[in-house]
Formats: C-alpha cells, structure tokens, sequence
C-alpha cells in the first residue's frame, strides 16, 4: 500500500481515534488570579504550552459549582462554574481559543451523584412526597439498620439516615455525594438536558465519571465481606447494573448522537467482556472506556494502599487482554498510565531514582503510546513528575488519603509510619500537587499561598528546566504526540505480545499488512539484550524513536541501556518490489 493510500484511509477513521488527549486538573495547573487555586485564566494562559507539547484534546476535571467535599465530583449546579475557578464568560473564551489554537476540549460529566448541596437533594430529604425524593435512592431502615452492607468508597456504609424522611439514602462516595436515581425517567431528562446546555456551547465529548455504576441490583443484594473490611465490597450489585447499556444506549440517541464528540466512560469493575458492551460501535454507546486492571496490580490484603509492587509479567497480561481483546470486538482503548485519581507513573511503574528518573519517564510513554487507543496524559507526566512526600497527613488535602490514615491508624491499628508509606505510594495527591511551572516559589504555580504544596523537588522538576533542555521528557512526549500523527500503523497496527514471562522488559509488535513496529522498554537498572524475532531479522527497519543512542537500523539484537526504549519500523518483504 502506498503511503497516500494508507493516509486516505486514515481519513476515514474518527478523529478521537487519531487523537492524544491531555488531562488538566484545573485546581492545580496554573493560578492567575493569585489566591492560590488554579482557574480558568490560568489555563487560557498556557494553552500555547499545550499547542507546543503537540496534544489535541483537554479533558477538564469538573468546573462546575461545587462545595469541594471531593474536588469538585459533589456538583451543586451543573449550570455554572465553580467561583473558585472562574466565571462563564471565562469559560467561554477559554473554549473558544482553545478551538482557535486547534484544541478540542471534553468536560467531567460526574451524574451518577450530585452535591447534598444541589437544590434536588436539599427539595428530596424534605418530604417523602416531594417531587424530588425520588430522584435519589432511598431505602427504609431494615431491623433498624442501613438496608445493606455496602461500603462508600471512602469509608464507612454507603447509606445515611436522614431522620426527616426516616429512610436512609444511598451514596457510593462520601455522604455529601448521593446517587441519582437513574430509573426515575425525569432524572435522566433533567441529565440530557444539562449535557445538552454544554455540548451547545460548542465542547468536544464527555469524560463521564464511574459512568458504569448509574444502574444499581433491584434486590440491593449485601457485598460479600473482605478481609479487614468491615463493610461489603461497596460496589456488590452497583456496577454494570441490569439497565446500564440501556440508559447509555438512550442517552446516545438523545443526545450524543446529534454531535461530532467523543466520549470515554470511567468504569470501574469493567472486564473486556463488559467494556466491549459499552464501546462496540455497533451498539451506539460510548467511544471508549477506561478500565483499571493495570490500577490494581499493585493492591495489598488492605486494597490500593499497599506497599505492594507491580509484576512486569502481569502488567503485559494486562496490557494484551485489552489491546487484542478490545480490536476482536470493534472497541476502541483508552491509554493512559495515570490521573488525578493515582500515583506517579514514573514512581509506580519506573522510578524516581534521580539517575533513571528521565529514562523510565520516557521508555513508560514510549511503551504506552506506541500501543493501539487513544493515549492520555495527565498534567506533568510530560515532564516525568514523580510522587510527593509530604512529612504530615496535615498537609494532605484528599478526602480519600485523610479517610485511609484515619482507618489504618484508628480502626486497623497499623502504625502511622505504616499508614503514610502507603500514602507516599498511591495518595491521589501525589498527582494533585500544583504543576510545577519554574524554580521559582511555590513551582511558579501562584503568586499566592498554594491550596495544595508544590512537590518538593519542584527546582529540578519543571517546565522552564524542561523546556530548556532537548532531551528532556517534554520534547520526548512531543515526539510520541507527532508520531501518532504521522504513522498510521500506531493506529491501525495490530498488537502482539512477544516474551510474554520476561520480567525485565516488554516488547510488542504493531503490524499491518505491509510494516512492522518493534517497540521495546527496559523495566530494569541493568543492561539488556534482545534478539529480534527471526521473521525480522533482515528486513529493512530504521529507527522511529528511542530514548537513548541508539543505531539508526538493527540487524538481529537491540541492546538497550537501563531503562531504555526503542521503536524500529519494518518494511515486510512483500513491499521491497513496489
Ligand atoms: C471518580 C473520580 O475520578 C474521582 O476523583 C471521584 O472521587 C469519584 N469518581 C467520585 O466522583
């Protein structure tokens, strides 16, 4: 095939699939207005780096009003931005430079729970036959106690009596986040609406928050009780609810449909099977879904707040149950290593060490980016940021983190020291510290006093120093972004895992009908040889991106440094002729 044959036909492929996306967690990316949380300013200010860094879509965590019980996932109005981050007219012109400079932008669309706050709950806790009560689930005490076991994510049952209606109301997060009730059809009226009111204004798609837990089990079965758990596995019968695909399927042709968006659900509890329900095309759903198989290699007996680490092994089994899974049932991956919600990948997946730190930044993207999906990248991934330590809880802000210190050190006894190294792991705001803009005080972040602290190694972590320096992981991602963008076969090319027990490197091919990607990452401190499959030895490659010095064709063996990466492309015998 030629290469304007193979260009024609990636005209043909949706543009959210040709797309990197980049996540900004407004609170933390840039402050203009210096009362030390980002806005939306903030983020108008810095769209060139962006432009710069090459991504084409913003996902913005959600901007709207809330009383930021759990950074702005308690939504009070849907209609109006968060004061803290700006105004609408602010909302306006960022979307609208934004689309001038080439980027789209795709909000948090959280409607599996409002804010306590939201006038519905405040009209639903006042009267059982208030127009709004049943707009969120409620449950009559049963032998004088929660209706059944079920544990919010954060703590605690996933039910709150309130005393005015004598009936408890379901919250699969903190108590001030209470659960719509989906089966209520003026419920799901009221949340096409409100999709509708921001996809008017012009946005480019959702990124719709634990969107596979809106239909709950009718029987409200109890969870089955873990070890150390005091309440059932909190989403028992919650996830992927009998109704789900057919909510999803009427929200897609009430609204999504009559738009040129994309749309990716996070949806934990999601197998391939299930995630190729939600994202098949032919079923008219969603685009794309993020799953969180590779989230959990590293849980402990207590859950994500382990000192556990990953398997290389496991991560590539992961990694290859999607990637083949999702292309056998016309789905589509979404690619990321991190967000707002976990740690560092540098620290998780590669590591910290100052001497590899730049390496392993580059060789994770590579590994990632070079897979077939739409990849994200969460805010200061690109400059290979690591987790932060911080000496006190006290200078933790995450409901999350404060409400697992409390149950390791009060409920489980396990030591404070305990209870902080786990939180240096896996802590949310680890990923929520300000972006480190200089060396300057406070990262550059703000002239004020910052919500949350800069990471500390901040005056060698950042973007002034990243931009400065050619080969730093700035210009690294930059050369990923590009090679999306000009090499169908990271698109199109199909995966195939090679050495699938090697626990020091991962090597996976992409391949069309006409070329072969080899793409291959050092996990280790230590040196590493590979032997290139027969079928490639001796075919004519050259040397697409590598983060060290490497030879510009190979011949039968990669040597790859530590934590080195490298992607060869391969032109099949078939093609020499032509
Ligand atoms: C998932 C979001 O990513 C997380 O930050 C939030 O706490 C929960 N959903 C609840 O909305």
């Amino acid at each position: 095939m030629t290469l304007e044959l193979a260009m024609m036909m990636m005209n043909e492929i949706p543009w959210w699939k040709k797309s990197v996306v980049y996540q900004i967690y407004p609170k933390s990316f840039y402050d203009a207005n210096g009362d030390g949380i980002g806005d939306l300013q903030g983020i108008i200010q810095k769209l060139d780096y962006l432009v710069e860094l090459g991504v084409d879509v913003l996902w913005l965590n959600p901007i709207y009003r809330s009383p930021q019980v759990d950074n702005g996932y308690d939504i009070s109005n849907y209609h109006e931005i968060e004061p803290e981050l700006g105004t609408m007219a602010d909302f306006n012109e960022l979307l609208a430079k934004a689309h001038e400079k080439g980027l789209k932008i795709i909000l948090d669309l959280v409607v599996n729970h409002t804010s306590d706050q939201h006038p519905w709950f405040k009209q639903a806790k006042q009267a059982k036959n208030n127009a709004y009560h049943d707009y969120y689930i409620w449950k009559k005490p049963v032998k004088q106690q929660a209706p059944n076991n079920w544990g919010s994510s954060f703590g605690g049952s996933a039910w709150t009596y309130e005393a005015e209606v004598a009936e408890y109301y379901l919250h699969l997060f903190a108590k001030e986040q209470p659960d719509l009730n989906w089966e209520n059809e003026q419920v799901r009226r009221e949340i096409y609406t409100l999709m509708r009111f921001w996809l008017d204004k012009g946005i480019d798609g959702f990124r719709m928050d634990v969107i596979s837990l809106i239909s709950k089990d009718p029987a409200y079965p109890d969870g089955p009780i873990i070890q150390n758990k005091q309440y059932g596995s909190y989403y028992a019968g919650a996830a992927n609810g009998p109704r789900v695909h057919e909510y999803l399927q009427e929200m897609n042709r009430e609204v999504l449909s009559h738009y040129e968006i994309m749309t990716v659900g996070e949806t934990p509890h999601t197998t391939v099977e299930e995630a190729t329900k939600y994202t098949d095309e032919h079923k008219h759903e969603l685009n794309m879904v993020f799953h969180f198989d590779h989230m959990h290699l590293d849980y402990g007996e207590n859950g994500k707040f382990s000192t556990k680490r990953f398997a290389l092994s496991a991560l590539k089994r992961v990694f290859t149950k999607w990637q083949v899974g999702m292309a056998q049932h016309n789905g589509w991956n979404s690619l990321y290593w991190s967000n707002h919600d976990q740690a560092r990948p540098v620290t998780r997946f590669g590591t910290d060490q100052q001497e590899y730190r730049q390496a392993a930044a580059k060789m994770l993207g590579t590994i990632l980016h070079m897979q077939q999906g739409t990849p994200y990248i969460f805010e200061g991934e690109e400059l290979g940021m690591t987790n932060a330590r911080f000496n006190s809880i006290d200078d933790y802000n995450d409901i999350e983190t404060k409400s697992v210190y409390k149950d390791f050190t009060e409920n489980k006894h396990l030591g404070s020291d305990y209870a902080m190294e786990t939180i240096y792991l896996k802590s949310r705001d680890n990923a929520r510290t300000p972006m480190p803009w200089s060396a300057t005080k406070n990262a550059g972040f703000t002239t004020g006093k910052p919500w949350l602290l800069p990471n500390p190694n901040y005056p060698q972590i950042n973007v002034e120093q990243a931009l400065r320096d050619p080969d730093s992981v700035f210009y690294y991602y930059q050369q990923l972004i590009k090679l999306r963008h000009t090499l169908p076969i990271v698109t199109t090319g199909k995966y195939r895992l090679l050495h699938p027990q090697d626990e020091r490197n991962y090597t996976f091919l992409r391949e069309t009908a006409e070329q072969v990607l080899f793409v291959t990452g050092n996990f280790t401190a230590q040196a590493e040889q590979l032997e290139l499959p027969t079928f490639l030895a001796g075919l004519e490659n050259k040397l697409i991106i590598s983060n060290f010095t490497a030879p510009q064709s190979t011949s039968k063996t990669v040597n790859l440094p530590a934590y080195g990466a490298a992607v060869y492309l391969f032109t099949k015998e078939c093609d020499k002729s032509r």
